[in-house]
């Protein structure tokens, strides 16, 4: 079934076309020949003015698509914000760090777009987790147990949502797979986890470990944070992208982690 973008531009036929459009309305409806030729004739003409390109410039499709990925973006945030702001600016927060950690690492346009929408979204499964969670008390077996379950949520969240390719639900169910095979929910290991998962999963750990995000959590400084992904002890994240995100963050007088925690 064919489904028309709510971004498709009405198209204005030239005059000709409109004329013998006319002719197929005042026809009596019994010549089904003329009305056949009146047909083929529009078609002839349509796709002359196409040809002319008379105010007929088709949009791509990647063009209907992120632009539908923006319009997503206020939803997702305010979804968010609505169960938990610290999660909201969280999320800001890493898509901040993705974006500039993807285009220091050279990546292309549309690939960056994409890991950074995957970085946005990575927690909307959060939004599922009881209240438990987040004011951290009662932490029971269960409630561990259903937090570990928010990346799979988040993918069954994200990958029914059409716009959105199946990559960014991707990263979002593997932001929580380390390096070393023993994170969750399959226990990926190296690069069988997704490029744009990896690379979230770094900017994800900092930003977490920098944030307030629950009651009774220990913010580390910049620093502190900057030690534990150096030194990476756990094999939690890809080896290779470790002190390229450390660069990016460090550039400048740190000016993106400044920025990050301005803006979010
Ligand atoms: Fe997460």
């Amino acid at each position: 079934m064919t489904t028309i973008s709510p971004y498709w531009t009405p198209v204005e036929f030239p005059a000709a076309v409109s004329k013998n459009a006319q002719t197929i309305v005042d026809d009596s409806g019994n010549n089904q020949k003329s009305q056949a030729a009146s047909v083929n004739l529009i078609g002839a003409d349509a796709a002359q003015a196409l040809k002319a390109n008379l105010n007929i410039k088709p949009r791509k499709i990647d063009q209907f698509r992120e632009k539908e990925i923006e319009d997503i973006k206020p939803l997702i945030l305010g979804v968010l914000g609505a169960r938990h702001s610290a999660t909201r600016q969280h999320s800001m927060g890493v898509a901040m760090y993705t974006r500039e950690f993807c285009k220091s690492l050279g990546l292309p346009t549309e690939k960056i777009k994409k890991i950074e929408m995957g970085a946005l979204c990575h927690d909307i499964g959060k939004i599922s987790l009881p209240d438990d969670f987040f004011n951290q008390k009662n932490l029971t077996p269960t409630v561990k147990c259903v937090y570990k379950s928010h990346p799979v949520q988040s993918y069954n969240i994200l990958s029914r949502v059409a716009p959105l390719s199946k990559n960014i639900a991707l990263i979002a169910k593997c932001h929580h797979e380390k390096y070393d095979g023993t994170g969750y929910p399959e226990g990926l290991k190296g690069n069988q986890i997704p490029i744009g998962a990896r690379i979230v999963a770094v900017a994800d750990a900092f930003d977490s470990m920098t944030r307030k995000k629950y009651p009774k959590q220990k913010v580390k400084t910049f620093e502190e944070a900057i030690k534990v992904i150096r030194e990476n002890r756990s094999g939690q994240w890809d080896p290779a992208l470790t002190e390229p995100f450390i660069r990016v963050i460090t550039a400048d007088s740190n000016q993106l982690y400044k920025k990050v925690l301005f803006s979010t």
